[in-house]
C-alpha cells in the first residue's frame, strides 16, 4: 500500500472506532502515559455532565476529585499496572457532581512500558441516589405481610408470632444474623393492640457500658454532673413495645434491673428515689443459642425464663432453601421498582449456586447479592453468573465444599456423582468468567485464579473451554 492510501485507511479506521465508541452504552476514558485524557466517549460525557473540552488533554486530577487521590483506579492502572474488574468507584467532577460507577480498569502495556490506561464505566449514580432517598423516607414499617416464605419451618414461626400478638407477654426471638428478627418484632408490634403506641428499638451491643443504664431507665436531674430529667427507652415506649436487640450483650447487672422492670412493671430513673409505673412489652433478640449464653454467663437464667414466655426460633436460610426463589423474586421486584429496571428472572445456573450455598448472612445476604447483581445488569432480562459479585463467587465455590451437612445429604441420597458434576460445572463457569475478564489471556487468567498456566490449560481441555473460545 502506498503511504497516501495507508493514511486514508488509518484515518477511516480511526473514524470507525470513534463512532463505535460514541455509540456504545458504557463510559470509556483513556489516559496516556502522562495521565492526560486522550479518549473520552459520549456516554462518559453524559454520565459526568462534562464536555470534551473540559476533559481532553487535561490531567485527570485537575478535573476529578477522589476522596484520596490514590483512589483513582485509572492512575493505579497507569502507575502500578493494577487491573481491577467490576469495582465500585465514587468521585466528584470539578463542577461538584458526585458520580458512582462500576469500572473495569486496566493498563495497556507495549514493549514493557505502560503507554495508557483504560476505564470502562457503568453508571450507577442513579441507583445510589434512589436508594438513598428510598431509605431516607423514615423507618420502614414491617407487618406480617412483609415476611416472605412458604416453607414449613418459617410458616410455623409466623403462626407462633401471630399468636403472640394477642398478649403482652415478653418474647425472645432467637436467630442468626439477617434471618428477620427485626421483621418479626415489628410485625408482632403492628399486629397487636399496641400498634398505635411507639415501637422503640435498641441494639444492646451498640451501647457504651457507662451510658446503658441512663439510656434504658432515664435520668433525674443532678444524678451526676450534667444529668437532666430525661426519660429512658422504657418510658419512651410507654404503651408500646421495646425491642432489645442482642440482649446477651447487656451487662448482667442491668439484666437484673430489666428483669425487675418486666416483673414489677416499674422502673427507677438513675438518681431518682421513686419508682415509676410502666406498661411496655419487651421483645428481646439473641443471635446465639440462649442455653449456651446462660451457661457462659452472658444471659441471666432468671431473665431468660422470664423473656422466653414466648420464644421464637427463626430458622436460618440454609434450612429453608425452598424459600430462595420466592425471596429472590421479591427482591428483584423491589429493585426493579427502585432502579426502574425490568429484570425478569434469575437463570438456572445461578439458582444452582444459590441452592448449594450455606448463606451465613441469611436473607440480608441474599438481598445484597441481588441488589449487587442488578447494579451490573445493563439491559439483560436475566441475572446470570456474570452479574454475581466476586466475593460471593469465591465463597460459594469454596465454602460449600466443607458444608458437611450438605455433603452428608448428597451422600445419603447417593448423589455423589451429580455433586461432582455440579462442582465441575461451577468450576468451568468460573474459569470462563475469569478468562472473559482477562480478555482470554491465559497467563493473566491463570494468575488471577492462583493456578499455574499449565494447570489452567489442563482445565481448558478438560472442560472443553478451548473449543468454545476458538469458536467465538
Ligand atoms: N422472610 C423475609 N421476607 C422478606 N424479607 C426478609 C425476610 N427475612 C429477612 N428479610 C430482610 O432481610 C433483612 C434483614 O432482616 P432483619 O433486620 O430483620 O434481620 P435480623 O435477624 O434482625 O438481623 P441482625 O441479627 O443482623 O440484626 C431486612 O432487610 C429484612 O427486610
Ligand atoms: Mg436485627
Amino acid at each position: 500500500m502506498d503511504i497516501k492510501k495507508e493514511l486514508k485507511y488509518v484515518t477511516e479506521l480511526n473514524d470507525i472506532y470513534k463512532s463505535i465508541l460514541d455509540e456504545i452504552n458504557v463510559g470509556i476514558q483513556v489516559i496516556n502515559h502522562q495521565g492526560k485524557t486522550i479518549i473520552y466517549n459520549q456516554k462518559k460525557m453524559q454520565l459526568e455532565a462534562m464536555n470534551l473540552d473540559d476533559v481532553l488533554n487535561k490531567n485527570l486530577l485537575e478535573i476529578f476529585t477522589f476522596k484520596n487521590k490514590h483512589d483513582s483506579r485509572l492512575l493505579q492502572a497507569l502507575e502500578k499496572g493494577v487491573r481491577t474488574n467490576n469495582t465500585k468507584q465514587k468521585y466528584f467532577t470539578n463542577k461538584g457532581k458526585e458520580i458512582t460507577t462500576i469500572n473495569h480498569t486496566y493498563p495497556i502495556v507495549k514493549n514493557g512500558e505502560t503507554i495508557a490506561a483504560v476505564e470502562i464505566a457503568n453508571d450507577i449514580t442513579k441507583y445510589e441516589q434512589l436508594k438513598k432517598s428510598f431509605f431516607k423516607n423514615g423507618n420502614t414499617k414491617y407487618t406480617f405481610d412483609c415476611i416472605i416464605g412458604e416453607s414449613k419451618p418459617l410458616k410455623n414461626v409466623i403462626e407462633s408470632a401471630k399468636r403472640a400478638t394477642r398478649t403482652s407477654s415478653s418474647v425472645l426471638i432467637i436467630g442468626e444474623t439477617g434471618t428477620g428478627k427485626e421483621l418479626f418484632s415489628q410485625s408482632i408490634h403492628h399486629g397487636s393492640n399496641r400498634s398505635n403506641s411507639p415501637f422503640v428499638s435498641q441494639n444492646c451491643a451498640a451501647l457504651p457500658d457507662n451510658l446503658v443504664e441512663s439510656l434504658l431507665f432515664g435520668t433525674k436531674k443532678g444524678a451526676f454532673t450534667g444529668a437532666i430529667d430525661q426519660p429512658g427507652l422504657l418510658e419512651q415506649a410507654e404503651g408500646g413495645t421495646l425491642l432489645l436487640d442482642e440482649i446477651n450483650s447487656l451487662n448482667t447487672n442491668l439484666q437484673a434491673k430489666l428483669l425487675r422492670a418486666i416483673q414489677e412493671k416499674v422502673i427507677r430513673r438513675v438518681g431518682d428515689t421513686k419508682d415509676k409505673e410502666i406498661d411496655v412489652r419487651i421483645i428481646a433478640t439473641i443471635n446465639e443459642d440462649p442455653i449456651e449464653a446462660v451457661t457462659n454467663n452472658r444471659l441471666r437464667k432468671d431473665l431468660y425464663y422470664r423473656l422466653s414466655v414466648v420464644s421464637l426460633l427463626v430458622p436460618p436460610l440454609r434450612e429453608r432453601k425452598e424459600d430462595i426463589p420466592l425471596l429472590a423474586t421479591k427482591f428483584i421486584e423491589k429493585y426493579n421498582q427502585l432502579f426502574q429496571m425490568d429484570v425478569k428472572r434469575i437463570n438456572q445456573e445461578v439458582y444452582r449456586l444459590f441452592f448449594d450455598y450455606s448463606w451465613p448472612g441469611n436473607i440480608r445476604e441474599l438481598e445484597h447479592i441481588i441488589e449487587g447483581a442488578m447494579n451490573l445488569v445493563t439491559d439483560e432480562e436475566e441475572i446470570s453468573y456474570i452479574h454475581l459479585p466476586h466475593h460471593f463467587l469465591n465463597k460459594s465455590t469454596f465454602t460449600n465444599t466443607d458444608d458437611s451437612k450438605t455433603l452428608q445429604k448428597h451422600a445419603d441420597e447417593d448423589l455423589t456423582k451429580k455433586l461432582k458434576d455440579q462442582i465441575e460445572e461451577v468450576e468451568a463457569n468460573y474459569i470462563k468468567k475469569v478468562l472473559l475478564n482477562n480478555n482470554n489471556n491465559i497467563s493473566r487468567a491463570a494468575h488471577s485464579l492462583g493456578i499455574s498456566r499449565q494447570s489452567l490449560q489442563y482445565r481448558l481441555r478438560k472442560f472443553k473451554i478451548k473449543e468454545e473460545l476458538s469458536r467465538e
